[in-house]
């Protein structure tokens, strides 16, 4: 049996007189022009040669196919555009079905529902994440999927932009059947179709459910969707699905698709997206083997401690956390399957794999039982002579080839390596509360840690499904050196005029979920202000400083938890305090200093600026690689929104960064 080649990536044979299409397109099989043209030739093929029943497109490797060619975007388009195939599937005279191998992510998955069948293989999932792009589907997904699923289901898969397993896609009538050989099942379903008028989704009427439930489900993703525009246009297109005509919808679907692919908003979440996947390459790493970590110690086992605990226990490690006494350690234990708890109960962690867990979880008060250890994580308190005194312990205990690494946010890594006899083994992973949750990992390249430790950290948080960042040393490392620079800039503009709770309402509208103060108040003003009185001998005493926060805290204001801090909580819900506005008018009488008024535009600049500005000098320092990586840190560590870019995307592509 002879393949004929229809493109560079599109490649058929016959079986059972049905043609077998591969998309091979390396590594994610994406639509890329020439599986355009390779597709429409395929049916082309299919429909003149009449000894061939129908066709079934598969994807090579492990996807199936993975959306459109995210970097043509932005490129003059070229035919046949991904409708157009889209059309000459739905319209092919014999029937086509989608032999979904692997992942089939959105115009992936838009091939899946315009053909007339789907079956779903095991490692088969379905996703249409075109709005994390900023993008809506722009080959008919969002006038088929609701014609298959439903307008309520079609609107949460597509605002969401939520994978689906088999299990789900079948309950939904998004795949005819899941099948462990879904090319057998594929051609018996073409063979089953063959001859029969086609099943087009296009033709299908949109099941409508009851009002009250698709604007609940439309509330849903708006609710969520933090001033972006993808989410909205997404579910107003759903929806037309059961008020417009097939094609009205299609051409309405389009336009708006080419429209948000040439937006800022669109710029930006594309950006972040090669932002991630080039975060954590190192050069000087190219051709270094990580070591093998099986087990991983972690020396304290409190928040953060039991958060890390939960990371690797779910990525499959075995886990030894280590406390001072017995009874911390039980505690310790308890706290971690606590999260564990947690995580059944929202649904991400089956109960099985639960109990997989704790299997591996050992937590102790013996720190020699770290000896069979590949890698410790201390998480301890954040203070310099309890730090380096544990890891001096550590090194008359671990093996010679384990990794030390340090979860410090403030202290100099480099002065916990010289501490110890062997500085080239220690490394930085500073993880973010809860850690757990929390996706970034700045991974701390000290000055004495040897490549393959550099290596095994950055493989080990990547196991974690964690998001690395390569960072030097530097105080705060990226995120909270940035952080720092952005709070102080705040703190000057309450100086000069604006009211905190202005200052918040502006970060707001722009994208962050909460403004600085805010976040102030919730992480506690006492950490910063012990720091500063560390810093105090040491400052420039011709830089300029603010005042107000030492006064918030000298009042014992150190936020939410006590009730008072840059806002008042005493009744139970945030608000404005006068006391503070009387606190910071006598601070800026202090000084002499006349407030002016700011507007929302200006806050919001001034503060980008302010980051940029940080991210610039940590460029020049060497202390980030890339701006993008700064771009990443801000976005998953600090609540930068996505769709603006971070901090250096914005200011790189706008000069002007207002709202
Ligand atoms: N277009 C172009 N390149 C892509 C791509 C795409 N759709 N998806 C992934 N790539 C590239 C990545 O940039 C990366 O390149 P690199 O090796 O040079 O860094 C390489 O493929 C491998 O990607 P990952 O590292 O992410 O590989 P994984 O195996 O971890 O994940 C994946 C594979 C799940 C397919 C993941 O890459 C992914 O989620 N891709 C994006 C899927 C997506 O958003 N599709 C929708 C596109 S928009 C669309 O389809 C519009 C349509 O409606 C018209």
């Amino acid at each position: 049996m002879s393949a004929t080649r229809f493109s560079e990536s599109v490649s058929g044979s016959i079986r059972d007189g049905v043609l077998v299409v591969t998309i091979d397109n390396a590594p994610v099989n994406a639509t890329s022009a020439h599986v355009r043209q390779g597709l429409v030739k395929a049916l082309d093929h299919a429909s003149a040669v009449g000894t061939v029943i129908g066709v079934v497109i598969t994807g090579a490797g492990r996807t199936f196919v993975g959306g459109a060619d995210i970097r043509e975007f932005g490129k003059p388009p070229v035919e046949p555009t991904l409708p157009e195939v889209m059309q000459r599937l739905e319209n092919c005279g014999k029937p086509v079905v989608a032999a979904v191998n692997g992942a089939a992510l959105g115009g992936g998955c838009e091939i899946t529902l315009a053909c007339h069948g789907r079956i779903a293989g095991e490692a088969a999932s379905f996703a249409m994440p075109e709005v994390k792009l900023g993008i809506v589907p722009g080959a008919g997904g969002t006038q088929r999927l609701p014609r298959l699923v439903g307008t309520v289901a079609a609107i949460e898969l597509i605002g969401s932009g939520r994978t689906i397993k088999p299990d789900e896609a079948l309950k939904l009538g998004l795949v005819d059947g899941i099948a462990a050989d879904h090319l057998a099942a594929a051609l018996g379903l073409v063979h089953q179709l063959a001859g029969q008028p086609q099943r087009r989704t296009g033709l299908l009427d949109v099941h409508v459910a009851e009002p009250a439930a698709v604007d609940a489900a439309s509330k849903k993703i708006l609710s969520r969707s933090r001033g972006q525009s993808a989410p909205a246009e997404a579910v107003r297109l759903v929806r037309l699905a059961s008020e417009a005509t097939f094609q009205d919808g299609l051409t309405d679907e389009r336009a708006t698709f080419l429209r948000l692919r040439d937006s800022r908003e669109a710029a930006a979440l594309r950006h972040v997206f090669f932002a991630e996947r080039q975060a954590g390459k190192v050069d000087k790493l190219n051709s270094v083997a990580p070591r093998k970590i099986e087990t991983a110690g972690i020396v304290g086992t409190g928040l953060m401690g039991a958060g890390i605990a939960v990371a690797a226990l779910t990525a499959g490690y075995r886990v030894i956390g280590v406390e001072q006494t017995e009874d911390a350690a039980t505690k310790g234990r308890e706290r971690i399957a606590g999260i564990l708890d947690k995580s059944v109960q929202s649904g991400r962690l089956a109960t099985t794999v639960r109990e997989e867990c704790l299997a591996r979880l050992a937590v102790t008060a013996n720190i020699g039982e770290l000896a069979t250890a590949d890698l410790v994580i201390e998480a301890v308190f954040d203070d310099l002579t309890v730090k380096t005194a544990l890891f001096q312990r550590l090194d008359g205990i671990v093996r010679p080839d384990a990794i030390l690494a340090t979860n410090t946010s403030y202290l100099n890594p480099d002065e916990i390596a010289a501490a110890t006899a062997h500085p080239e083994r220690v490394v930085g992973l500073h993880f973010f509360s809860p850690a757990n949750i929390m996706r970034l990992v700045e991974v701390v390249d000290c000055k004495a840690t040897a490549p393959d430790v550099l290596a095994s950290a950055l493989a080990f948080a990547r196991k974690l499904g964690k998001l690395p960042v390569v960072c030097g040393v530097t105080e705060g490392f990226i995120g909270n050196r940035i952080f720092s620079a952005y709070r102080r800039e705040a703190e000057f503009m309450v100086e000069d005029g604006a009211a905190p709770e202005e200052i918040d309402a502006a970060l707001e509208a722009y994208g962050f979920p909460m403004g600085i103060f805010t976040v102030y108040d919730m992480a506690g003003l006492e950490i910063a202000w012990a720091r500063r009185k560390r810093q105090a001998a040491t400052r420039d005493p011709k830089a300029r400083y603010v005042e107000i926060a030492d006064q918030l805290c000298e009042a014992g204001r150190f936020g939410r938890k006590t009730g008072k801090g840059w806002y008042d909580y005493s009744s139970g819900e945030k608000s404005v305090d006068p006391e503070v506005a009387a606190l910071i008018v006598a601070a800026r009488a202090a000084k002499d200093m006349s407030p002016r008024s700011f507007t929302p535009g200006e806050i919001v600049n001034r503060l980008l600026r302010a980051m940029a500005d940080e991210g610039t000098a940590l460029l020049t320092e060497g202390i980030a690689a890339r701006s993008s990586d700064i771009d990443l840190v801000m976005i998953n560590g600090y609540g930068f929104p996505a769709h603006k870019g971070g901090p250096m995307f914005a200011a790189e592509t706008h000069k002007d960064m207002t709202p």
